[in-house]
């Protein structure tokens, strides 16, 4: 095992950067003996000589040159690394690992966007995927939090709902169904309906409910695709209520009634248990949950 100390490196490098060992105990806030004591110890430790001592000014030998590289790169690693968890940890700063479902998109955005203003120090990276991904992140541990719709009940993970997430049927506006005051899911039968890729936790609600699986001639992995495509008369599309606000509101598509819709969902900030949260990503939990 190496057994050079720190104290050791820091010395070393300041010795052979300031020439001088009385420079370099300036630097270091210790007296010019404690800094030679330090080089006499890791010369020992290496089994070689460090700085050629004769002479007026102090220069590294061989090894000590080539030591010195080694010196700045451990030296360069832990205070990148320092600076790394010093930011981390800044309650105002930091960096946020976000993965949500595809569905969220249409307002995990605008909550990102409120959140980066009130902590413009802080950074994110946002990964929007569907519903298998997010499990499979959530396995790896690969994000600091998830946004998605019902957690799995099988995984230590700590869930927190925040929001309703209705999931509604959406049609063209002079689509025949709309005619009948009350579908049933029988109605459904001949049409030809929209889905979301498998692996969509929309899909898999719906297939639920409906009591069938999906068996579509048109797959779309995107929510905005889905609700063009009704809007073009493709077919019947299952989207969160969230995505198609606008689009209701200028009767572009209307919302059509079948019984057991609106299905109501939750949406939840989901993280591991044994993940202790950053202050960051306590911070951004905390404002989703009253923000949204
Ligand atoms: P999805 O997830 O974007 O994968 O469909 C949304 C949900 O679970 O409701």
């Amino acid at each position: 095992m190496i057994n050079y100390t720190l104290k050791q490196l820091y010395s070393f490098e300041a010795v052979v950067r300031t020439k001088s060992f009385t420079r370099a105990s300036k630097e270091l806030f210790v007296t010019q003996p404690a800094v030679y004591m330090q080089i006499q110890q890791l010369t020992k430790n290496i089994g070689a000589d460090l700085i050629n001592t004769k002479g007026k000014t102090v220069t590294p030998t061989y090894i000590g040159k080539m030591f010195y590289q080694t010196c700045i790169d451990v030296i360069d690693t832990l205070e990148k690394s320092k600076l790394d968890i010093d930011q981390t940890l800044d309650p105002e700063a930091g960096h946020l690992q976000i993965a949500v479902a595809t569905t969220t998109n249409s307002f995990v955005s605008h909550i990102l966007a409120k959140f980066k203003k009130k902590y413009p120090r802080m950074s994110f990276y946002l990964d929007v995927t569907n519903r298998e991904s997010l499990l499979k992140k959530l396995d790896n541990n690969e994000a600091d939090l998830i946004i998605m719709g019902e957690p799995p009940t099988d995984m230590p993970l700590i869930t927190q709902p925040f929001m309703e997430n209705p999931l509604i049927a959406i049609a063209h506006p002079e689509h025949p169904l709309l005619k009948n005051q009350k579908n049933t899911i029988k109605n459904l039968t001949n049409e030809t309906l929209i889905t979301r890729e498998q692996g969509s936790g929309t899909r898999i609600t719906i297939e639920r409910i409906i009591g069938m699986r999906l068996n579509s001639d048109i797959e779309i992995n995107s929510n905005e695709a889905i609700i063009q495509a009704v809007q073009a008369g493709l077919g019947i599309g299952f989207v969160s209520k969230h995505t198609v606000k606008l689009e209701l509101e200028n009767n572009v598509i209307k919302q059509l009634d079948i019984d057991k819709f609106p299905i109501t969902r939750h949406w939840y900030v989901v993280h591991h248990s044994k993940n202790k949260l950053s202050p960051i990503a306590e911070r951004f939990k905390k404002f989703i949950v009253e923000n949204s």
